[in-house]
């Protein structure tokens, strides 16, 4: 695959005397645990096996230029075009990542690009942190820029807060990085601890299942989540001055201490509906994790569908089509758990499917699912993958 893309790029760019380098970051899937990250909680999700491959070559001029074999566009920008917006073009996350390099005080010399993904946009796969990943992955090598992985991982976020606007938290980027084959992780968003956690092969599918319904507003919404979050924590924190103020973030506080302080939120009910849910989702993450080494994936599906009830009902980022494909999923024997991933407002579902199961699950669920809302669904049986690479063929 990467040779034809490589006669691609020279058939774009044309030949020079600079190596043409190739590199590769998978998309994510959040198995469990959503709009915890950035309330410093825990999520645990894993890379997979799509995602986008970059090709790169220096040109030691000033001159940037940008192409994606999914869209009819090359960019081509110079230093003082790269500061701004393009349009709302995918161009963005790469510019947004050279912005922060330059942020960072590095004087970037041209080259010249090929991007050329397969996670499918707006899905909820995190296609745009695997290009974000990628790109700052990729110049740092190219240019020699001498930062870690980590940095990299904290650098593609920034991009993603100041560029792009999306308040997001570290989740995706850090999956999309770090990624290794046959685990999840679960991370701690505040102190970054970071587990891998081995996934149990053999007998079940992780299958994801695309609703195809288009996403509107997202970014409005998500950001929205992100404020009433950070309110109740602030409501939180007045009400109980001295007493906790040691709260620095929303998932330090349990379950149980939330309905304790309920009466502070009185005038608040969706507020304190959208604590709930982190509070909750932190603590099942925990659960679902310790569920899995004890290797009880009953256990570890009843969270998700948990985890969907919460996040439907209390942080209200679910839609029909979700709803509709978990609905399916509850009814057809064989599956242990679903729930919707990422952001929510659209995108897909992931589920935890015997695989003796999953070939009639996808049939079922595809009849059903056109039936009850006019739309066809996608399917995606996914492998947890390696994070961010260079590829050397
Ligand atoms: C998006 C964001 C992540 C995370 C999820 C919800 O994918 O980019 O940071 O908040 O939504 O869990």
């Amino acid at each position: 695959m990467t040779s034809a893309l490589h006669t691609q790029f020279l058939q774009k760019y044309g030949a020079s005397d600079e190596p043409v380098r190739t590199f590769f970051a998978p998309g994510r899937v959040n198995l469990i645990g959503d709009h915890t990250d950035y309330n410093g909680g825990l999520v645990f999700p894993c890379a997979i096996d799509q995602g986008n491959t970059m090709l790169i070559r220096a040109t030691h001029d000033n001159t940037f230029k940008l192409a994606s074999t999914n869209f009819d566009l090359i960019a081509v920008l110079s230093k003082d075009q790269t500061h701004q917006k393009y349009g709302d073009q995918w161009i963005n996350y790469p510019l947004g990542v050279m912005q922060q390099f330059t942020n960072d005080g590095i004087n970037l010399q041209g080259f010249e690009c090929l991007y050329s993904g397969n996670v499918p946009n707006a899905a909820g796969l995190s296609s745009s942190a695997s290009i974000e990943v990628v790109t700052a992955f990729a110049l740092n090598a190219l240019f020699n820029l001498d930062y870690d992985l980590l940095s990299l991982v904290k650098l593609s976020q920034r991009a993603e807060n100041e560029f792009v606007g999306v308040q997001c938290g570290i989740m995706d980027q850090f999956a999309v990085a770090m990624g290794r084959a046959d685990h999840a992780m679960k991370l701690d968003c505040e102190t970054l601890d970071c587990e891998q956690v081995p996934l149990p092969a053999g007998d079940h599918d992780i299958v994801l299942v695309n609703t195809n319904q288009r996403r509107e507003l997202s970014e409005s919404h998500y950001n929205q989540r992100v404020r009433e979050t950070r309110e109740a924590l602030a409501m939180l924190k007045e009400a109980l001055g001295d007493e906790d103020e040691h709260y620095t973030q929303l998932c330090e506080v349990s379950v149980s201490q939330l309905e304790t302080h309920k009466a502070i939120f009185d005038q608040h009910p969706v507020i304190y509906q959208r604590a709930r849910h982190v509070t909750s989702e932190h603590q099942r993450v925990f659960d679902a994790v310790a569920a899995l080494r004890a290797n009880d994936m009953h256990a570890f599906g009843q969270l998700m569908y948990q985890s969907h009830a919460s996040l439907r009902d209390d942080y209200a980022v679910s839609s029909k089509p979700l709803d509709s494909l978990v609905t399916i999923a509850m009814s057809i024997e064989g599956v242990l758990g679903a729930r919707l991933t990422g952001a929510g407002f659209g995108g897909c579902t992931v589920n935890l499917v015997h695989r003796s199961a999953t070939e009639h699950f996808k049939a079922a669920t595809a009849a059903r699912y056109q039936d009850d809302t006019g739309l066809s669904a996608d399917f995606y049986v996914i492998r947890p993958s390696p994070g961010v690479r260079e590829i050397n063929e």
